[in-house]
Parts: structure tokens; C-alpha cells; sequence
């Protein structure tokens, strides 16, 4: 088609499409998702059945693997990422040279990028157990350096991992610990952030998955490729949304504020946040997990104020025209801000969840990219709306 155009000096006939909002990639068999029904399924397998009855690392597999692990295999993969939660000592020597204040995201990007340089072998990209290690180890060791960010903004000590605990269960201790005593976390808790790193483990073409696949497609390896996706998923408009939600809720204060907000949104003041998504144009799947995820959580926790405020604001946007008329409903990142608070996690580390969640996903999204014999180096075209043919002036002649 480039090869059509008008005459020599106007581009071939090409899609000009900025955000890809009907430009396919690439092709994909991870995850499925039909967002004028809500449906989402990672590997043909109902996200909803996957956080019923599923664990984390048994997703992880799936997602990676192309299919659910048998016995064994599950043992020998909770093994493997078991044994791989350390991270090399130096690690730490570079996290103490961020700011005590600078954004755990930020922590998250730069230590994941760096990996690559622990494990220079990361760059054969070509050989698949060798991308199976890196592979286990990036899954491994995201919540040791999610966890180090976050001590470090604290200035509290970095606590090791402890390998007899769960993966989930591990990440809270290393968050939360305070003592040299065992850190035991409640078990529903562990269980409620389990479910949320299903629900946030894959999403097909997303921004971050974007940016994973198109650092990928330069053939880099895998840790520089999915710190980009981190740095994707750092945005607002995208990981950092549940933040923003939090944020939002906080600055409504009360239900009575309520009306007065909408209107703000629907004359183009600010967007609701936690709501729209550019798939869904339904109620998100996930969103509906996450309601009941946070009634379970919410027992053993007590009730977050900010959560009646939040169903007041769903139930007054789903019934007005502005909010009917666009297809927007609440997205995964609504209700899960308010979990993560329940949960003790400041604001800052929202996205930090998000990425540990994500991580299998990126990587499955990776490995299908670097074995896709048609992929070339992602290279999109652009209209060019600039100057064309000017004659250069000298410094001296111009001033
Ligand atoms: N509040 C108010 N209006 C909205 C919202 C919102 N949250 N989202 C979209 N709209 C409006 C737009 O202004 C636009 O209106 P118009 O037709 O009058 O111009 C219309 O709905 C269509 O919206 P687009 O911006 O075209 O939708 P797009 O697919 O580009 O954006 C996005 C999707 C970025 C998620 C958007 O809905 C948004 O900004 N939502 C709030 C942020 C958020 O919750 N992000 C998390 C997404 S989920 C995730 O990343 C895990």
C-alpha cells in the first residue's frame, strides 16, 4: 500500500491511527478480551474461574507456558521462583542512592533495567532455557525490589525474603515486617492480594504491553524490555489511575459533594477516575471481582470510609446520560485503590502492585514476540507536518 501515492513528493497510501485504536501489532494467543461483553480470559481460561479457583503462580504459568501446569510442573515452577526471590547484594548498594523521597515506581523502573547487567547472559535472547531463567528470576525477585522501594521511602531496613512463605505472603513480610520475629500475614489478606495479582497479571495490548513488545521487537533483553513496560504503566492515564482514584475520592470528601463533582467531569473540568476504559465497553470483569474482593477484605480490616463514597459515585455516573452515552463503567482500578489502602500500602505503591501483578503477563506478551518469526523492529510510520527543503543560516548571520 505504501507503494501508492499521489506523486513523488506526498507519503504512500498508509493508517494514520495515533494510540492504535484499530491497529493490530501484532498476533497474540495470551488473552482474550471482548469488551463490548466484559469478557476477559487469559489463555481461553474465564478470568473469573482463574480468581476463584486459582493461585498467582499457578496463572504465572499459564500465562507463560501456554497451559496449566500439571503436578509436577507446578512444584518444580514454585520451587524455581522460590528459590530465586534474592536479589545479588549490590542491589541494595543502588537503592540507597535514590532520593528517601523519589517515587517507588521510579525505584521499580531503574532496579529492573539494572538485573541486566547482573545477568549479562539476559542478552541471548535465542536460547530458550536461557530465557526461561530470566524469565523465573524477573517473577521472582519483582516483589523483593517492589518491597526495597518501598522500606527505602521509609527508611527502614531491607528485610530479606523468607522462602517458607507463599509468594504473596513473602512480599507482605518484606514489606511489613518490624521485628526479627516471623512475620505471619492473615491469611484472607494474602489470599485478597493474590486475587488482585490475577486480575492485573495480563491484558493484551495495553500501553505497557505496548511498550514491552516494541522495546522487545530491537531484540534487547527481557529486563530492559519489561522496565519499559514499568515506565508505561507509571502514567496516570494508565497503572497510576488507582492513585488518582484515591486522590478523587479523598478531595469529594463527603456523598453530598457528589453532584457537584459530576457536573465538574461532565463539563470537561477533570475526568472521573477509575472509570472508562478503551476496550470496555461494558462493565470491566475484573471490577466486579475487585467489589467482592474488597467486601472479604473489608471484614477483616473494617470499612474504608472512602468506599461509600465510591458506590454513591457509580451508582450516580451508571445511571446519568454522559457516562451511559460513552460507555464508560467503573474499570479495574476503582475499587482497588481501596483495597490496597485496607491492605496498609500507601498511595505510592499502588502501581508497584500493579507491575508485580503485570510482570507474567509482560513476559508471556515478551516470549510470544521474540519466537514470532513474521515480527520485525517496531517501527511506525508518522505524517510529517513540518518545514521541508529550508536553506541553513549561520549562527553568526541569523544573531
Ligand atoms: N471521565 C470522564 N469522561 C471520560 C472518561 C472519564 N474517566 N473517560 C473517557 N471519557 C470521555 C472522553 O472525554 C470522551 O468524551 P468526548 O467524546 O465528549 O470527547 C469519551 O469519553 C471517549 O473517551 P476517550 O478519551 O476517547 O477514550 P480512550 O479510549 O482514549 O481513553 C482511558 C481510555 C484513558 C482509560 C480514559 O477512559 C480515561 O482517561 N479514564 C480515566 C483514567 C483511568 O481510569 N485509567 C485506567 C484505565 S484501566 C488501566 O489502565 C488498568
Amino acid at each position: 500500500l505504501g507503494q501508492i501515492r499521489l506523486d513523488d513528493d506526498t507519503p504512500g497510501l498508509c493508517t494514520y491511527d495515533p494510540g492504535f485504536t484499530n491497529t493490530a501489532s501484532c498476533r497474540s494467543a495470551v488473552t482474550f478480551i471482548d469488551g463490548e461483553k466484559g469478557i476477559l480470559e487469559y489463555r481461553g481460561y474465564p478470568i473469573e474461574q482463574l480468581a476463584e479457583s486459582s493461585t498467582f503462580l499457578e496463572v504465572a504459568y499459564l500465562l507463560i507456558h501456554g497451559d496449566l501446569p500439571d503436578k509436577a510442573q507446578y512444584e518444580q515452577w514454585v520451587h524455581d521462583i522460590t528459590y530465586h526471590t534474592f536479589v545479588h547484594e549490590n542491589v541494595k548498594t543502588f537503592m540507597q542512592g535514590f532520593r528517601y523521597d523519589g517515587h517507588p515506581m521510579g525505584m521499580l523502573e531503574a532496579s529492573v533495567a539494572a538485573l541486566s547487567t547482573f545477568y549479562p547472559e539476559s542478552s541471548n535472547i535465542t536460547d530458550a532455557d536461557n530465557r526461561n531463567m530470566q524469565i523465573v528470576r524477573m517473577i521472582a525477585k519483582m516483589p523483593t525490589l517492589g518491597a526495597w522501594a518501598f522500606r527505602h521511602a521509609q527508611g527502614k531496613p531491607y528485610v530479606y525474603p523468607d522462602n517458607d512463605l507463599s509468594y504473596t505472603e513473602n512480599f507482605l513480610a518484606m514489606l511489613f515486617k518490624m521485628s526479627e520475629q516471623k512475620y505471619e500475614p492473615d491469611p484472607r489478606l494474602a489470599k485478597a492480594l493474590d486475587v488482585l495479582f490475577i486480575l492485573h497479571a495480563d491484558h493484551e495490548q495495553n500501553c505497557s504491553a505496548n511498550a514491552v513488545r516494541s522495546v522487545g521487537s530491537s531484540q534487547v533483553d527481557p529486563y530492559s524490555s519489561v522496565a519499559a513496560g514499568i515506565g508505561a504503566l507509571y502514567g496516570p492515564l494508565h497503572g497510576g489511575a488507582n492513585e488518582a482514584v484515591l486522590r478523587m475520592l479523598r478531595r469529594i470528601g463527603s456523598k453530598e459533594n457528589i453532584p457537584g463533582f459530576i457536573e465538574g467531569v461532565k463539563n470537561g473540568d477533570e475526568k472521573l477516575m477509575g472509570f472508562g476504559h478503551r476496550v470496555y465497553k461494558n462493565y470491566d470483569p475484573r471490577a466486579k471481582i475487585i467489589k467482592k474482593t474488597c467486601d472479604e477484605v473489608f471484614e477483616v480490616t473494617g470499612v474504608n470510609p472512602l468506599l461509600e463514597i465510591a458506590q454513591e459515585l457509580e451508582k450516580i455516573a451508571l445511571e446519568d446520560d454522559y457516562f451511559i452515552s460513552r460507555k464508560l463503567y467503573p474499570n479495574v482500578d476503582f475499587y482497588s485503590g481501596l483495597i490496597y489502602e485496607a491492605l496498609n500500602f500507601p498511595p505510592e505503591m499502588f502501581t508497584v502492585l500493579f507491575a508485580i501483578g503485570r510482570t507474567p503477563g509482560w513476559l508471556a506478551q515478551w516470549l510470544e514476540l521474540v519466537q514470532d518469526k513474521d515480527q520485525k523492529i517496531a517501527r511506525p510510520k508518522q505524517i510529517y507536518t513540518g518545514d521541508r527543503g529550508l536553506e541553513f543560516t549561520p549562527r553568526e548571520e541569523r544573531w
